[in-house]
């Protein structure tokens, strides 16, 4: 058979030739949009952000909410419960903080942060003391994983929230009220004395106004006039105060919170699968964690060779992310607590230890990569940057 024969009987074949006919006189010429599609996602995904002071405002004796808008015109939208990592320069050093975007997404102008002052805190001393409206700042995009997925989480959320670790769910909360979401929300908030509530009245201002989101203050040093829930958010409670235990769980707190609430989760014998857990930045006490090797102390100085480039010494005790910024070397940052990747780090020789939860790829592990946010060097090691 011939082939305009053959071709002549695949159906749709001369209509396809018609509409090509039709484009090539009429159509697009995707040569000439190229680049378009690409404009459009850096908008939506900027590599960082110019970002100026608008507002701060004291929230607690020891928070405030610092208001940040675009020195650009447009900040990119980004889901309830991210976060972004905030470039500081203090003390002659530079580095960077997370911190969760406690304003709603449906607020478009503006991002607004709450920082809580930690005992000897390196930045948040900084930001909350020397900050005022109109300095400059720059930050990465929004970023992170712990936010609501309506295919995965249902439309039963509990949140379990220890001081600062409000702020993701604040976010969450607010985008509740904007838009009159039906899903329901349980807040359990913790905190040590009712003096480091943040929130508190517009907590109870949504609560009055949308009857789906309800919520808790548990006080584990309360005043001894405080009448309201003491101790911690126990398996009992949350039994309590839930209607059966059918509920996605976001937890997101100080260390210490996980500590006592996850297992009360594994009490009420809640899957993992419902459990959403945010990190919040390394670990206090490095050497008190599991596998932390015996025989290296906590105050041990070891040598850590950047090839090709200069030698620094760094304590076994500090991430060794830490100890480069103190030196002057930067790598690239997102969460600083082991999770995004992003300063994924080629370990040359010596050993660091790493603690659960560095989220390390198998091929990391083979070819000997490291998490210097969360990796403490326990040895002399060289590095390649
Ligand atoms: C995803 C995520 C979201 C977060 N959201 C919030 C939030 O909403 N609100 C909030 O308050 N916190 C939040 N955090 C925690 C926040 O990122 C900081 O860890 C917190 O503000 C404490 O930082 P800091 O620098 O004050 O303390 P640290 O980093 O713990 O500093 C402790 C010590 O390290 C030393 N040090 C640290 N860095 C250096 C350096 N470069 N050079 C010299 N010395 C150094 C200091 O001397 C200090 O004694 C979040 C963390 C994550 C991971
Ligand atoms: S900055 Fe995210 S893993 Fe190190």
């Amino acid at each position: 058979m011939a082939r305009k024969e053959i071709i002549g009987k695949i159906s749709g074949y001369d209509e396809i030739i018609r509409e090509n006919a039709i484009l090539e006189k009429y159509g697009f010429d995707y040569q000439a949009k190229r680049g378009e599609v690409k404009s459009i996602i850096d908008a939506l995904h900027p590599q960082g952000l110019n970002l100026t002071v608008a507002e701060v405002a004291q929230e607690t004796a020891t928070a405030k909410s610092i208001k940040l808008v675009s020195a650009d015109g447009f900040l990119p939208p980004f889901q309830a419960g991210q976060y972004i990592n905030l470039f500081v320069e203090t003390g002659g050093v530079r580095t960077s903080r997370p911190y969760s975007i406690a304003s709603a997404p449906t607020q478009t102008g503006h991002y607004e942060i709450t920082i809580r002052r930690v005992e000897d805190g390196f930045v948040s001393n900084y930001l909350l003391d020397d900050l005022k409206t109109g300095d400059k700042l720059s930050s990465t995009s929004p970023s992170g994983n712990f936010h609501y997925n309506p295919h995965f989480h249902g439309d039963k959320l509990a949140f379990i929230a220890g001081g600062s670790g409000i702020t993701p769910f604040m976010s969450m909360i607010r985008e509740l009220a904007d838009k009159n979401l039906g899903r329901r929300l349980h807040l359990f908030y913790g905190c040590r004395v009712e003096d480091d509530v943040i929130y508190r009245d517009e907590l109870d201002r949504i609560a009055a106004v949308h009857s789906n989101f309800t919520w808790d203050l548990v006080i584990s040093e309360p005043a001894p006039s405080f009448s309201g829930i003491r101790g911690f958010i126990s398996a009992g409670l949350i039994k309590e105060r839930l209607e059966g235990l059918d509920w996605t769980f976001y937890v997101c707190g100080p260390e210490a919170m996980y500590d006592f609430c996850l297992p009360e989760l594994t009490k009420l014998a809640i899957p993992a699968r419902k459990i959403r857990v945010e990190v919040m930045g390394v670990p206090k006490n490095i050497a008190a964690q599991p596998g932390w090797p015996q025989n290296v102390k906590a105050g041990a100085v070891s040598r850590v060779a950047i090839k090709g480039k200069k030698t620094i010494s760094a304590p076994a005790s500090e991430p060794l992310m830490i100890s480069l910024e103190r030196e002057g070397v930067v790598i690239p940052a997102l969460c600083r607590s082991g999770e995004c990747s992003l300063c994924r780090t080629k370990l040359l020789s010596g050993s660091v230890y790493q603690p659960n939860g560095v989220k390390l790829r198998k091929s990391d592990r083979a070819f000997g990569y490291i998490h210097p946010c969360m990796a403490y060097p326990i040895t002399d090691i060289e590095i390649l940057l």
